[in-house]
C-alpha cells in the first residue's frame, strides 16, 4: 500500500505517519524531515533552502522531487507514506510518473481536514525529539516525564524554527494557493478519502486505518 497524507501544516500528518510506521511497518517519506536533515548536515542544498523554510515558503519542485526520486530508487518498493509531498500539481504529476516507472500504484490519498483556528495552537505547542523524531505537544500530548522523550529517553527536545505565528500564516497561504488544489486533483482520480483530523490522535488513526483497509 502506498498512501499520501495530505493536509495543512499542523493537521497531524507526521503524527499519523509515525503510527503507520509502528503499526504497519510502512516507510515514512517526509520531505520536511529530509530538508531539515539536509540543513543540519550543512550541505549546499540545505543552506540554500534554510531561509525559504524558516519564512514558511515552499522549496522548489526540482529539489523536493529530486529527494523523493532518490529515496524511491534506493528503496525496496511498496508501503510508502508520503508525508508533506506532493505539495504542488507538478509534484503530484512527478510522483505519479515515478511510481508507475517502478510498477507501483498509489492506493489512497488521505485528506486530513481541520479548521485553521486549531492549527495555530497545534503548531505553537509542538516540540519534537531531536534524536528519534517523536512529536509532542505542550497541552495535548506532553512527554510523560517533563523534558524526556517517551520513546528513546533523549533530553534533546526541540522546537522548529518555522513554528511561529508569522511563518505559520505564510505556510497556510502557500497551502491554500498551491497544495489545496491537489484535493480536487485526487478526488477526480477517485483516490481521495476524507478524514476528520480535528478528532483525537486515536480517532484520527482509526479513521485512517478504516480508509486504508476499505481500499
Ligand atoms: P513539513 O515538515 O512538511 O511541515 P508542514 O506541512 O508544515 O507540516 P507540519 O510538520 O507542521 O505538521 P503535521 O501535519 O506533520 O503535524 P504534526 O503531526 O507535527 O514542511 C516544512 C517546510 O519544508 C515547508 O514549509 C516547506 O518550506 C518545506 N517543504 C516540505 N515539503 C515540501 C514540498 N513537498 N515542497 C516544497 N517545500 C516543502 O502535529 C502538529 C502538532 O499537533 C503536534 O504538536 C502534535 O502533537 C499535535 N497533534 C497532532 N494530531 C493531533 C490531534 N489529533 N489532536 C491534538 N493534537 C494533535
Ligand atoms: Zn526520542
Amino acid at each position: 500500500t502506498n498512501v499520501i497524507l495530505l493536509g495543512p501544516p499542523g493537521a497531524g500528518k507526521g503524527t499519523q505517519a509515525k503510527r503507520l510506521v509502528q503499526e504497519r511497518g510502512m516507510v515514512q517519506l517526509s520531505t520536511g524531515d529530509m530538508l531539515r536533515e539536509a540543513r543540519s548536515s550543512g550541505s549546499e542544498m540545505g543552506l540554500k533552502v534554510a531561509a525559504v523554510m524558516d519564512a514558511g515558503g515552499l522549496v522548489t519542485d526540482e529539489i523536493v522531487i529530486g529527494l523523493i526520486r532518490e529515496k524511491l530508487q534506493q528503496g525496496e518498493g511498496g508501503g510508502y507514506i508520503f508525508d508533506g509531498f506532493p505539495r504542488t500539481l507538478a509534484q503530484a504529476d512527478a510522483l505519479g510518473e515515478l511510481l508507475s516507472q517502478m510498477g507501483e500504484t498509489l492506493d489512497a490519498v488521505i485528506a486530513m481536514e481541520v479548521d485553521d483556528a486549531v492549527l495555530v495552537r497545534r503548531i505553537t505547542g509542538r516540540y519534537t525529539c531531536g534524536n528519534c523524531g517523536a512529536v509532542y505537544h505542550d497541552e495535548t500530548h506532553p512527554t510523560k516525564v517533563p523534558g524526556v522523550c517517551d520513546v528513546c529517553g533523549s533530553t534533546n527536545l526541540v522546537r522548529r524554527a518555522d513554528d511561529n505565528e508569522d511563518s505559520l500564516r505564510h505556510r497556510l497561504m502557500e497551502y491554500y494557493k498551491k497544495t489545496s488544489p491537489l484535493v480536487g486533483y485526487y478526488h477526480a482520480k477517485g483516490d481521495l478519502r476524507r478524514v476528520d483530523a480535528l478528532a483525537s490522535v486515536e480517532d484520527v488513526a482509526a479513521a485512517i486505518a478504516g480508509a486504508l483497509d476499505r481500499g
